[in-house]
């Protein structure tokens, strides 16, 4: 018989099949059985009539506990009614692996109960769906970036240098040296740009943020875009077609998951290019008008990100941020070197900068000055000064905080759960 993932079973209508999963949930209402499958492809209603099914097979039926593994076989039948819009009519069970006094029962826990046995949270419908969500993200931005003739090239997790300050450094021993975990990929991003033209990395990323809120997680995921002779104007258009792919890509492929989640897809689907752009003093007075005590040249915190991205339906760009306030690479605007040709990407409702990025300082000398002015040591640096010493070019680049993406387009509360096992201030377990 064939085995097929539950996401499947629409091709297999009035066949019998094989799934294999574990099971999720059983009901019984007079002399039906539902048991509820779930393989992790999605889950499935099966049922047992007592008149119509051996009894010792319905006697397993009615005694299979909770994320007990089990085969199950069946004929798959049409049902308009069941979210799949299928369900299957049961012929055999095989138990795999028994499981005895599921902690996570169908009620609700509270959100540390849940986090302590995270390794079992994330067989929940909700989880599930959040993981499936943020694989479709992952793959439509491989697939976006190649494409686009962007090369893949993976920048290094151990790193000598600290790229985006100092105050959020992971420091490990490397044999003796002093040596940190990455907080971004771009540095080296910049010197593969300057081999490859357009390149990506794509990979997890280090902070040790003492703040515990809901949007930072000490170890994230970021898909860090690098383009050698691109501006900042260029830089801002391939970002916004790049959440605009992905908005599309789920919406399009994983429905059923965003319906579990519940989330309000008329705001997905209201997203639409271009995205709206403001500069960072025309954010300041907007933030003053509505009454925020908002100075400029200080840095915006969540609720003046929320305050400025719920007026907008679409991701808005905040651009030409005082240079003290942003990191030593960002070129200096040239009409205003007061501020720089950088910009942030704020996701609506609240959910706050989901990207960063902007053109970088090609010029050696000036690349120095803002390398000393940042107290950062010079000798770290003079591989990435290279670039600007042999064929230095305009070029610019971004990077997309994958877990804030996730979060958004699912539509949940906490970062926590845009990650299959979330690094926190005070958890590193399970
Ligand atoms: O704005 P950031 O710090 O930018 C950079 O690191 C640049 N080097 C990227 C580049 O230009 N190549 O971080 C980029 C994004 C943020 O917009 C945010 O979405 C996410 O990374 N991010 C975090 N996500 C979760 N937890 C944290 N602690 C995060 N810090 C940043
Ligand atoms: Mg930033």
């Amino acid at each position: 018989m064939t085995t097929v993932l539950i996401k499947h079973l629409g091709r297999y209508v009035n066949q019998e099949v094989q799934i294999e999963g574990w099971l999720f949930n059983k009901r019984s209402s007079g002399k039906i059985r539902f048991i509820i499958i779930r393989d992790g492809s999605g889950q499935v209603q099966a049922t047992l009539v007592r008149d119509e099914t051996d009894p010792e097979l319905f006697e397993l039926a009615s005694s299979v506990t909770q994320e007990s593994s089990i085969r199950a076989t069946g004929l798959v039948r049409e049902e308009p009614r069941s979210p799949s819009g299928y369900e299957l009519t049961v012929t055999g069970i095989e138990i795999v692996g028994g499981s005895q006094d599921y902690p996570i029962t169908l009620k609700e826990h509270g959100v540390d109960f849940l986090a302590d046995r995270r390794h079992l949270w994330i067989r929940g419908p909700r989880q599930a769906s959040i993981l499936r969500i943020r694989s479709e993200i992952e793959q439509a931005i491989r697939d976006f970036f190649y494409e686009r003739d962007f090369i893949l090239a993976d920048s290094p997790i151990i790193t000598a240098l600290a790229a985006e300050g100092t105050t959020n450094l992971f420091e490990i021993d490397y044999h003796g040296e002093k040596a940190y975990l990455a907080q971004t990929g771009q540095l080296y991003s910049e010197a593969t740009a300057m081999a490859l033209g357009r390149v990506y990395n794509f990979g997890p990323v280090f902070r040790a943020e003492k703040s515990k809120t809901r949007r930072h997680l000490l170890e994230f995921w970021m898909a860090e875009a690098e383009m050698a002779y691109c501006d900042h104007e260029a830089n801002l258009k391939i970002q916004e077609e790049l959440v605009y792919y992905i908005i599309q890509r789920v919406l399009q492929r994983k429905s059923l998951e965003l319906k579990t989640l519940k989330r309000d897809i008329g705001k997905l689907e209201a997203v639409s290019l271009p995205f709206p752009r403001i500069s960072y003093t025309e954010a300041v007075k907007i933030l003053r008008d509505s009454g925020e005590d908002f100075n400029w040249g200080d840095d915006f915190g969540a609720p003046q990100e929320t305050l400025l991205s719920e007026r907008f339906a679409s991701p808005l760009f905040v651009h030409r941020f005082p240079a003290e306030i942003k990191a030593f690479y960002m070129k200096p605007d040239p009409e205003d070197s007061k501020v720089v040709l950088g910009a942030d990407l704020l996701a609506p409702e609240g959910y706050g900068e989901i990207i960063g990025g902007g053109q970088r300082i090609e010029d050696l000398v000036l690349l120095r000055q803002k390398i000393m002015q940042h107290n950062l040591p010079e000798e770290e640096f003079q591989w990435y000064l290279d670039l600007r010493r042999y064929g230095s070019v305009p070029h610019a680049g971004f990077g997309l905080g994958l877990e804030r993406t996730v979060a958004w387009i699912c539509g949940i509360e906490h970062i926590r759960e845009a990650v299959p096992f979330p690094r926190m201030l005070y958890r590193i377990r399970p």
